[in-house]
C-alpha cells in the first residue's frame, strides 16, 4: 500500500463517526486496486493539477495526493458537498494524518455549481477523476463542465462505469464527443475474464482529450 494511513484504512475497512457508530469505508470508497491505478497514472504522467469529484472518506484522494507527493510537484482539487454532513469530516482528517493536506484544496459544494466557477478562473486540470453521483444526467452534466477544464492530452477517469447511469453516460460520450478517446486502464490489477469494453474493465473508464474541444465553451459537435 502506498502509505500507512491507506494501509490502516483498508485493513480496518471501517471508520467511527462522532456519534460512536462504526461505518463501512469501502464502499463508498474505491477498492485498493482502483486506487493503485490512479496512483500509478499520477506517478507516470506527473500532472501539475489533478481534480476529483466525490471525496467521502478520502480514499481516492489519498492515492492521488500521495502520488503527487512522491512526484515532488502538483496539487489536487477535490469537490464534495457532503463531507461534514454525511462523512463527519473524516476524509479531511485522513488527509491530515497522512501529511497530505497541504497538497489538497477541498471545496465543499456541489460540483455542478463549483466547476463553472473554476472554469471562469481558468483552472487547467491535467488529470481528473469522477466518482460522484451516478445518475446519467448528473454524470453528463459533470462531464460537460469538466470538459472546460481539460486541455488537450489531459486524462479523465470515471469510476463505476459498470453502473447503468454511468455506463450510459460513457456510451453517450463515446458516441457524441470525438474530442475524447478511450484509453485502456493498463495498470489496473484486473481479475481474469473481467468483462466490459476494453476501456471499461472493472468499472474504470479512462478518456484522453485528443483535441481542445472547449476553447470558448463549444463542443466537438459545434466545430470546437
Ligand atoms: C462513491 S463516493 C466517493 C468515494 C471516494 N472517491 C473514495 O474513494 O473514497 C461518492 C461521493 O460523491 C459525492 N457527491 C454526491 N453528489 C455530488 C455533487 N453534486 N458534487 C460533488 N460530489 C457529490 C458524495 O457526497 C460522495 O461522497
Amino acid at each position: 500500500m502506498v502509505n500507512p494511513v491507506l494501509e490502516r484504512l483498508y485493513r480496518e475497512n471501517a471508520v467511527v463517526h462522532r456519534d460512536g457508530k462504526r461505518r463501512q469505508l469501502c464502499p463508498p470508497g474505491i477498492p485498493a486496486f482502483k486506487g493503485e491505478y490512479l496512483f500509478q497514472l499520477v506517478r507516470d504522467r506527473r500532472p501539475n493539477v489533478t481534480l476529483e469529484i466525490g471525496f467521502a472518506y478520502g480514499l481516492s484522494t489519498l492515492f492521488i495526493a500521495e502520488a503527487l507527493r512522491q512526484n515532488g510537484r502538483g496539487r489536487h482539487v477535490v469537490i464534495d458537498p457532503n463531507e461534514h454532513r454525511r462523512f463527519d469530516g473524516l476524509g479531511l482528517r485522513h488527509l491530515e494524518e497522512a501529511g497530505l493536506a497541504e497538497i489538497v484544496t477541498f471545496l465543499e459544494e456541489p460540483a455542478e455549481l463549483c466547476l463553472p466557477r473554476l472554469a471562469e478562473q481558468n483552472l487547467r486540470v491535467d488529470l481528473a477523476f469522477n466518482d460522484s453521483d451516478h445518475l446519467f444526467d448528473h454524470v453528463v452534466t459533470e462531464f460537460v463542465l469538466l470538459g472546460f477544464l481539460l486541455p488537450k492530452g489531459a486524462l479523465l477517469v470515471f469510476d463505476d462505469a459498470s453502473l447503468p447511469g454511468v455506463g450510459r453516460a460513457c456510451d453517450f460520450i463515446a458516441a457524441n464527443r470525438p474530442d475524447f478517446a478511450e484509453v485502456r486502464p493498463v495498470h489496473a490489477r484486473l481479475p481474469p475474464g473481467a468483462g466490459g469494453g476494453p476501456a471499461r474493465l472493472e468499472g474504470l473508464h479512462t478518456l484522453l482529450t485528443r483535441r481542445p474541444g472547449h476553447p470558448a465553451g463549444g463542443s466537438a459537435g459545434t466545430g470546437g
